[in-house]
């Protein structure tokens, strides 16, 4: 079946199977590799966009439904100016080791901003879903408590 959505300001027309996942259809046939997979089962957060201004784990989203719909995915995201301020906060406190989580941390962490989130207790519930393998969590909230001292 065809399915047309917004993907990061322009329109996309792509075909997909009906059992396709939003993440195979970005990764596989739209080459947008910025997206990640990881657990393939919505625990790790890997695999965050951004579906009409909410993050969701685009492992669990089928491609046939998310027609007429806006989707951003981390690439975009980090070419915004609070993107890169949010990798650059990441990377002054050391938050990103072999970075394979940082793409689904990004996304989670500029969704919440852009909704409004402004301390650190609520960007912690905000990133429950997002998993890092390597930092232990504590230069990411280091990055996360710079940062939104910075956007307040
Ligand atoms: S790959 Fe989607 S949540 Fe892990
Ligand atoms: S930096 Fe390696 S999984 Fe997070």
């Amino acid at each position: 079946m065809r399915v047309s959505f917004r993907l990061n300001g322009s329109v996309v027309e792509v075909d997909v199977e009906p059992h396709e996942t939003l993440l195979n259809v970005l990764r596989d046939r739209l080459k947008i590799k910025s997206v990640k997979y990881g657990c393939g089962i919505g625990e790790c957060g890997a695999c965050t966009v951004i579906l009409d201004g909410r993050p969701v784990t685009s492992c669990l989203v089928l491609a046939a439904k998310v027609g007429g719909s806006e989707v951003l995915t981390p690439d975009y995201v980090a070419r915004t100016e609070l993107g890169r301020r949010i990798v650059d906060a990441m990377l002054e406190e050391g938050a990103i080791q072999c970075g394979y989580c940082t793409p689904g941390f990004l996304t989670t962490i500029y969704a919440a901003i852009i909704r409004g989130v402004r301390d650190a207790d609520s960007m912690r519930r905000a990133l429950l879903g997002n998993l890092c393998r390597c930092t232990g969590y504590v230069n990411i909230m280091k990055a996360v408590k710079r940062l939104l001292e910075d956007v307040r």
